[in-house]
C-alpha cells in the first residue's frame, strides 16, 4: 500500500514520449524508387526519349510519395505531451523538478537537414555535369545549308553522286556524299531526290550499283561541288553486304532502315541541300514517292516499328 502511493501513475503518453525511437518514420522504399526514377531519367537521355519521359513521370510519382511519407509522419507525430508532475506529496519517493518537454524531436530535424544538405550538395555536383554532359547533344547539331550548284547540273531521271563540303568553315573533314537525282517537275515544283550515301547498319559509306562516269567539278557561291554521274540499279554496303533499292530502302543485310534523306530547296536557280532526316520505308519512287519523316537518327536504330521499342540502344 505504501509502494503505491509513492510511485507517480504511469500512462501510454508517458511511455511514449520516454521512447526516443517512438516517432521515427518507419522504413520505405519511395527514396530507392525515385532513385531509380532518376537513374531511368539519365540512361533515357542517352538510349530514348521515351524512357526519358517515362522516367520523369516515374520521378514525380515517387517523388511526391516520398515527400507524402515524411510529411504524413511529421503530421501523425503527437505533440510532446508535457510531463505533469505529481503533487508535491511528502509521500512521494522523487519529488524532483519536472523537465522541460521536448517541443520538436531532435532526430526529425537531423533528418531533414540531412537529407536538404544532401540535396544540395547532389544538385551542386550533378547539375553541372549533367549539363556539360547532355547539352551538346541538344545544341548546336543543325549543319549549314550547302550550296550544290545550279539546277541544271542535275539533268532530269539522272543520278549524281554529289560530293561537298558540309561546313565550308571545318574545312575537308565536313565532306560528304550524296546521292541525287532531278525527278522532273511535280505540281509545278522541282522535284530531287537526295538520299545519304551513310549505310544505316554502321555507317559505311554505301556505293551505287552501276559504273561511274567521269567525275566534274561545279563551282557553287562556297565550296566547289564534285558530280558523278551514274545509272545504278540501287545501292550497295561493302562493308557488311547491306543492299538497298533505287529509292533506298533496305533489300538485304544487316541495315535496319531504308537510307537517310535530306531535304532540299531553289535558291536563284541553285540547288542547295538542308537537314538530314530519318526514313523507315519509302513507298513510290520518284517525285511520287512517300515517307514518314523522322528526325535524323544514328545508324542501326529503328525507326519505327516495334523494333524502335525492343531495340532503343545504339550499336
Ligand atoms: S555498315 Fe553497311 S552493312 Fe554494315
Amino acid at each position: 500500500m505504501a509502494d503505491e502511493l509513492e510511485r507517480p501513475e504511469e500512462t501510454s503518453e508517458t511511455h511514449e514520449h520516454d521512447d526516443p525511437g517512438a516517432h521515427l518514420p518507419p522504413p520505405t522504399i519511395w527514396p530507392f524508387a525515385f532513385a531509380a526514377a532518376v537513374a531511368l531519367i539519365l540512361v533515357g537521355l542517352i538510349v530514348s526519349m521515351w524512357a526519358a519521359v517515362i522516367g520523369i513521370v516515374l520521378a514525380v510519382v515517387f517523388g511526391f510519395l516520398w515527400i507524402r511519407d515524411v510529411s504524413h509522419d511529421v503530421r501523425a507525430a503527437p505533440e510532446p505531451v508535457p510531463v505533469v508532475a505529481p503533487e508535491p506529496s511528502p509521500l512521494t519517493v522523487e519529488p524532483g523538478e519536472p523537465s522541460e518537454p521536448e517541443r520538436f524531436p531532435r532526430s526529425k530535424f537531423l533528418e531533414g537537414a540531412t537529407l536538404g544538405l544532401g540535396a544540395v550538395i547532389g544538385g551542386i555536383v550533378t547539375v553541372p555535369a549533367l549539363g556539360f554532359a547532355v547539352a551538346p547533344a541538344f545544341v548546336g547539331q543543325e549543319e549549314p545549308d550547302v550550296d550544290l550548284g545550279p539546277m541544271d547540273s542535275f539533268p532530269q531521271d539522272e543520278w549524281r553522286i554529289t560530293t561537298f563540303t558540309g561546313d565550308p568553315e571545318k574545312g575537308d573533314v565536313t565532306r560528304q556524299t550524296a546521292f541525287i537525282r532531278y525527278n522532273g517537275l511535280k505540281d509545278d515544283v522541282p522535284s530531287y531526290t537526295i538520299i545519304s550515301n551513310r549505310c544505316v547498319h554502321l555507317g559505311c559509306p554505301t556505293q551505287p550499283q552501276g559504273p561511274p562516269g567521269e567525275p566534274q567539278e561545279v563551282e557553287t557561291s562556297a565550296a566547289p561541288v564534285t558530280l558523278t554521274p551514274t545509272q545504278p540499279s540501287g545501292f550497295g554496303c561493302p562493308c557488311h553486304g547491306g543492299a538497298y533499292d533505287i529509292e533506298g530502302n533496305r533489300t538485304a543485310g544487316p541495315p535496319v532502315r531504308a537510307l537517310d534523306r535530306y531535304e532540299y530547296s531553289i535558291i536563284n536557280g541553285s540547288l542547295w541541300l538542308g537537314q538530314r532526316y530519318s526514313v523507315g520505308v519509302v513507298e513510290g519512287q520518284g517525285a511520287d514517292a512517300v515517307a514518314v519523316r523522322y528526325p535524323a537518327t544514328d545508324p542501326g536504330v529503328h525507326v519505327d516499328g516495334i523494333e524502335q521499342v525492343l531495340y532503343p540502344i545504339t550499336p
